[in-house]
């Protein structure tokens, strides 16, 4: 999401005389698009700041400015105490007004002072995103959804995203083929909760993420979607599952995060489903798609985790057999519920919990992708390879795939046979 949020903001300040530069050495304006999810990403915003704030005062000593502009979830979460901590700042912005930000620098010129903007607009954001948006390469993101309202007790997004938000159905169709006109063959579908997609179309009805994607699928030139990140408790979309069975274009795989493989800690996390509820969803997928992928985020050491809560996550790694998984050591965020809880598990607990848990998931993701090992499959190559004559891309399980071919074949899709296979990637050989 703040990929693609960051370059939006590039888009919306391309009328206004600025273009993408690729360091903040001789930038007119740095834009720090931040998260709030966990400390570490947080704290990593200050001694950016620092860095970028040399750069400023080098500019200044040669007679120039240097704008700098915070966005993100820790402008939303922190506003004017990162002018208080870092008062060479002068924009603060966040993530649902950053369609402002020409505004904004109006008004420092005028002012010669900082400005801010915390208000939540989300349509006006979209609606102010220009319909020449640059092109984003051979695979795009597309933001259909945006916000949270599920508030579970360890999480920023609802206080930081806001309400819960979906795109209406023309407008994402509008960018879909502006996308794919820049060469897009991938679309992924962007959204805190995806799965909670509900966006209206011109005649006025609501329709669910299985239909806009079904709809998608009609795109002349769009070879791939994919979709990101989905809840269990929405995952109550026949149409979702159907279009896995039937429309060849959606991909075998669902990032469907459960966070923790013990009913207790779900419930105390207020994820509002049980583990049960969770493996029944992977099977209605499988039922329909016997070679789904799947994906999941986990958290280790979430207040009152025991040994046998931990054991639990342990066993669903292995039960779901995930393609690849994401893995966090609990990090209290200030204002969240579960950050003031008295049963909070020791910093030592939780590095040993972590380490467990990864290796499970490495040895999941390697066994996952040594099943594919004789497999043919389609591959859209996307950039160059580590090595010279070799070039990268995705397999429709989103598994990075490295085959020996020319540059020119960046863009294509081409039939893959798998010969190796790693814990993050497999190398193959060209069919077609
Ligand atoms: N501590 C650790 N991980 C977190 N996540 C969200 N909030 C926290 C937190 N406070 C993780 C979840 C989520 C992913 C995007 O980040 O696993 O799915
Ligand atoms: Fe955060 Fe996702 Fe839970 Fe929403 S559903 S509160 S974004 S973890």
């Amino acid at each position: 999401m703040n990929v693609y949020d960051s370059v939006k903001m590039g888009d919306l300040l391309k009328p206004h005389g600025f273009a993408i530069h690729d360091s903040p050495e001789g930038a007119d304006m740095v834009i720090l698009n931040t998260c709030h999810i966990r400390e570490k990403a947080s704290e990593k915003v200050y001694s950016e700041l620092g860095r970028i704030r040399q750069e400023k005062e080098k500019r200044s000593k040669n007679g120039s400015n240097m704008i700098i502009a915070v966005a993100g979830c820790v402008a939303q979460a922190e506003g004017e105490e990162i002018i208080k901590r870092a008062p060479f700042v002068d924009i603060v912005v966040g993530p649902q007004s950053y369609q402002n930000l020409p505004k904004l620098l109006e008004q420092i010129k005028r002012e010669k002072s900082w400005a801010i903007d915390l208000d939540f607009h989300h349509e006006a954001k979209f609606d102010s995103i220009p319909e020449d948006s640059g092109s984003q390469g051979v695979s795009a993101f597309v933001s259909v959804q945006e916000g949270c309202d599920k508030f579970c007790h360890f999480c920023v997004v609802p206080y930081t995203r806001g309400a819960e938000f979906s795109r209406g159905i023309s407008e994402i169709m509008r960018e879909t083929i502006r996308v794919v006109s820049m060469g897009a063959k991938e679309v992924t579908l962007l959204g805190q909760n995806v799965s909670a997609y509900h966006g209206v179309s011109d005649d006025g009805q609501e329709w669910s993420l299985g239909k806009l994607i079904k709809s998608l699928a009609s795109i002349k030139g769009l070879e791939r979607i994919r979709y990101l990140t989905s809840h269990p408790t929405d995952m109550t979309d026949d149409e979702l599952v159907s279009a896995h069975g039937a429309e060849s274009k959606l991909m075998p795989f669902l990032h469907l995060p459960i966070q923790s493989g013990s009913d207790k800690i779900l419930k105390s996390m207020n994820r509002k489903h049980t583990r049960k509820e969770y493996l029944d969803i992977i099977s209605k997928f499988k039922a329909v798609r016997s070679d789904m992928a799947f994906s999941s985020d986990f958290i280790v050491g979430y207040p009152g985790e025991t040994e046998e809560d931990f054991l639990d996550t342990l066993s669903i790694v292995k039960e779901v057999g995930y393609s690849i998984c994401y893995s966090f050591k609990y990090s209290p965020r200030p204002g969240t519920p579960a950050s003031s809880l008295d049963n909070q598990v020791p910093e030592d607990v939780k590095d040993e919990r972590l380490q467990r848990l990864q290796d499970a998931i490495l040895q999941s993701q390697l066994s996952f992708n040594q099943s594919k090992i004789g497999d043919v499959m389609e591959v859209l190559l996307e950039k160059h390879g580590k090595k010279k004559g070799q070039i990268a891309g995705k397999s429709p399980y989103l598994q990075t795939v490295i085959v020996d071919g020319s540059d020119k074949l960046i863009g294509k899709i081409v039939k893959v046979k798998i010969t190796e296979a790693y814990q993050n990637s497999l190398t193959g050989i060209i069919e077609s």
